[in-house]
């Protein structure tokens, strides 16, 4: 194959809208509608090139159908990108010009927020789509996500504990915890309401202070906590962190964290397995803000215990995976990718093509 159709690398479709008046350029990828309709956030992003951005768009859009698929939800994959910085372009009729495309699309593909896009700009894409999700609660949508992320990743890592320390308790366990943001700072706090001991790092002063006085954290700097003595390293900040650096300087048994992509390269993830370091895969453990947004599109509504519930099957979901990785003899990143491709295989053979409902 040649030219764009050579980029798609099995993406089923990928869509370029632009709006001259408003200066809205974006690209929405859906990678499969083979489990349902492709759900993915908004990135509002200044791209140095077009090539850039689709390729992110391409790689992200990817990525979120094997996270539906491995969280045991009736979606695919997609993910849009808005070309541009949100600071300068963002404006109500340039995401309005946006939401206009994704409805052209059907319920194809259902949007939410992602790096550069609030709640308040999802509710605006949604005065011109019904196929938006994550807005604020008070304008019906289901609010911020890093509550249910949060709590995921905390489930996720209490099975990890089970698999390697016999109980999920983290009470008398010393958890390092890299980045205190919506997600990182909530995970703290159960972290601490359980009763284990923290060290936190964060470039934010302000979210370190308050994790030393409210939870009585240690505070160490960012590039020193994969280091630390701890029984877990939970990165909840940038992906990239597992590299060959930080490998050969972890002294924790296990990883669980929210950040997306972790692992610097796949390799990173037998290198974990070799050192007999446990890794919850990402996109396993902070399925949480995707459950919960996907739960708008549930008939009648969000709710808040389908949510919660569902995010607690997380840990059997990282068991099966666990499983599979010792039965298979893969990195647990490489199970998870197998698990994800043979539920897309054999319940996506099922449904093949989503479509909208007339
Ligand atoms: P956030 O932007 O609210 O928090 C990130 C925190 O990391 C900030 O406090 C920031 O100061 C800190 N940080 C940045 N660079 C750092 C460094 N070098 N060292 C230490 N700390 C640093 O983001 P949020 O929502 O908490 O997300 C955290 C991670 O989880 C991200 O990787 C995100 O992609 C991922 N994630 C978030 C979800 C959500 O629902 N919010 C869902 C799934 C994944």
């Amino acid at each position: 194959m040649e030219g764009p159709f050579r980029m798609l690398d099995g993406h089923e479709q990928v869509v370029y809208g632009s709006d001259p008046q408003t200066g809205m350029r974006c690209i929405i990828a859906i990678y499969s509608t083979a489990l349902g309709p492709a759900l993915g956030g908004t990135r509002f992003y200044p791209y140095t090139s077009e090539n850039d951005a689709l390729v992110d768009v391409l790689r992200l859009s990817r990525a979120m159908a094997y996270k539906a698929a491995c969280a045991g939800l009736d979606l695919g994959g997609g993910k849009a990108v808005i070309l541009g910085d949100p600071a300068r372009d963002k404006s109500e009729a340039l995401l309005r010009a946006y939401g206009r495309v994704v409805e052209s699309l059907s319920g194809r593909y259902v949007t939410a927020c992602d790096v550069g896009t609030s709640p308040g700009d999802l509710a605006v894409v949604a005065r011109e789509t019904r196929w938006a999700t994550g807005a604020d609660a008070v304008e019906g949508g289901s609010g911020d996500s890093g509550i249910m992320t949060a709590y995921g990743t905390y489930v996720g890592m209490r099975a990890c504990a089970e698999r390697v320390w016999g109980s999920p308790s983290l009470g008398n366990r010393h958890v390092a915890v890299q980045g205190l943001g919506k997600v990182g700072r909530r995970l703290a706090e159960k972290l601490h309401a359980d009763g284990a001991k923290l060290t936190v790092a964060d470039v934010d002063d302000t979210a370190t202070a308050w994790c030393a006085e409210r939870l009585g954290a240690d505070v160490v700097s960012g590039d020193k906590i994969h280091a630390i003595d701890a029984d877990v390293f939970s990165p909840n900040a940038l992906g990239g962190v597992i590299d060959d650096g930080a490998l050969a300087e972890l002294q924790c048994r296990i990883v669980a964290g929210a950040a997306n992509n972790q692992l610097a390269e796949a390799r990173h993830g037998d290198a974990l397995t070799v050192a007999g370091i446990l890794y919850a895969p990402d996109y396993v453990v902070n399925a949480g803000g995707l459950i919960q947004v996907a739960d708008e599109l549930q008939p009648g509504g969000y709710r808040l215990e389908r949510v919660r519930a569902r995010t607690e099957r997380i840990a059997d979901r990282l068991h099966e995976v666990l499983t599979l990785a010792e039965t298979e003899r893969l990195s647990t990143a490489a199970a998870a990718d197998r698990f994800a491709e043979r539920r897309m295989a054999a319940v996506g053979r099922l449904r093949r093509f989503w479509l909208p409902p007339r």
